[in-house]
């Protein structure tokens, strides 16, 4: 990954370089482990919310009761989108669900009594609502697409159980509310991955929260980053049986294809989210009576074990879009239940990066020629 070049150093993709302290997110990617704030995720999964975990993260602590009940009924509170940025979500309907995600809150931007403002405060301020209004785009999307009319939020409903039911138009169950909510704890920050990196460099200049975050969405869209859940129900799709999983990966190992779902840039061990999403696809599979993409699934991860010697394990977008696929989710909506989920990561950094600012500009090494002449339009051949 190092090449010297002319005596300059050069990190491509920024790999293995530290650019910044945090207390946000650790990835121990030689272990598998990952860390909000210095809880294991799997705690956190397992005991906590979603909005305990964004509290976690954007205020750094756990919060005490009245903290959380004060921190819940804000977000709750700001769920709902003005007409104006559903008229905007209407004229763009028609593109990916990700652009029309990046567009709306550009468009909150428009609203926000605070977007100018950039101290603590005020982000904080933004980031609850920007993250309480995220699934609101996305299911007022939605719906608007198939021609029905979005539906207000339910405040009766938590986070994840007020998202599914504004996206589904049904009220889910208590098990696949609690599903949703760990899935958007697993994916809610992951050190320096690319579209957190690509918010701080907006806010180290100072940029407004709304820009940062459209900046995150806009890197999180690209398939080597949060495009990959879409990619493994394909393959599953591709499979269509459990007996067809070993031929099928015979053929891409063949033509040295990657098997969606495995690999991570940090990870060599498993990735610690993958368990989580494992267990709820088998659960689900199992309550919806479907457990055909589990086991083709099952199969595949089983068939990928002798990848683990050279750390190509399975990450966790190989189980989230089973589940997604199993809850009736659309899949070019996967990117965007990750945005759900990764918005208030991008608020906990965007915190970071104000609180002890320095303008993130790094060096490319020039490798073009010096010394060209100019020739005028009318004289070059
Ligand atoms: N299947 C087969 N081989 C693989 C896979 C895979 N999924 N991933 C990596 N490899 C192989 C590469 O072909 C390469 O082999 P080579 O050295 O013989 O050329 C070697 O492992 C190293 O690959 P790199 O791309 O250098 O590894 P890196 O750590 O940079 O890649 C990445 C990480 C991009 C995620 C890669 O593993 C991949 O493309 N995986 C499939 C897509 C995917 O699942 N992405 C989701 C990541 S998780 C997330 O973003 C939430």
């Amino acid at each position: 990954m190092t090449q010297q070049i002319d005596q300059v150093e050069l990190k491509r993709g920024l790999r293995d370089v530290y650019f910044e302290t945090t207390e946000s997110s650790n990835v121990i990617g030689d272990v598998g482990r990952l860390i909000y704030r210095g809880y294991d995720i799997h705690d956190l999964a397992e005991h906590s919310s979603f909005e305990e975990t964004v509290f976690l993260m954007v205020q750094g602590h756990l919060p005490t009761r009245s903290e959380l009940d004060l921190f819940e009924t804000s977000l709750r509170e700001a769920r709902a989108i003005r007409p104006e940025i559903v008229d905007v979500i209407r004229s763009v309907k028609d593109a990916h669900p990700m652009d029309v995600l990046r567009t709306g809150i550009s468009a909150l931007a428009a609203f926000d009594p605070d977007t100018e403002e950039v101290s603590h405060e005020a982000t904080l301020r933004k980031g609850i609502r920007i993250t309480a209004q995220v699934p609101t785009i996305v299911a007022a999307h939605h719906r608007i697409r198939n021609g029905l009319d979005p539906l207000p939020p339910d405040p009766s409903l938590d986070h994840a159980g007020n998202f599914l039911y504004m996206l589904l138009g049904e009220k889910p169950d208590e098990d696949t509310t609690r599903l949703m909510g760990k899935d958007l704890i697993v994916h809610l920050d992951h050190g320096s991955n690319a579209s957190s990196f690509a918010a701080r460099v907006a806010a180290s200049t100072l940029a407004d929260l709304h820009g940062a975050i459209v900046a995150g969405i806009a890197t999180l869209k690209g398939p080597l980053h949060g495009g990959a859940a879409e990619g493994v129900m394909k393959m599953a799709l591709e499979i269509g049986d459990v007996a067809n999983v070993e031929a099928y990966l015979d053929a891409k190992h063949e033509k040295h294809e990657r098997i969606m779902g495995f690999g991570h840039a940090v990870y060599r061990a498993e990735d610690p989210r993958a368990r989580h999403l494992r267990e709820g696809s088998r659960l689900l599979a199992e309550k919806q009576g479907q457990p055909k993409w589990f086991q083709i699934l099952s199969k595949v991860e089983e068939e990928m074990r002798p990848f683990a010697e050279r750390g190509i394990c399975v990450n966790v977008d190989f189980w989230s879009g089973s589940v997604y696929y199993l809850l009736g989710i659309p899949e070019d909506l996967f990117i965007s239940i990750f945005a759900v989920a990764r918005v208030p990561g991008y608020v906990a950094q965007v915190l970071e990066q104000q609180d002890n600012n320095m303008l993130i500009r790094p060096q490319l090494q020039y490798v073009g020629p010096t010394d060209m002449t100019y020739v005028p339009i009318g004289e070059r051949g």
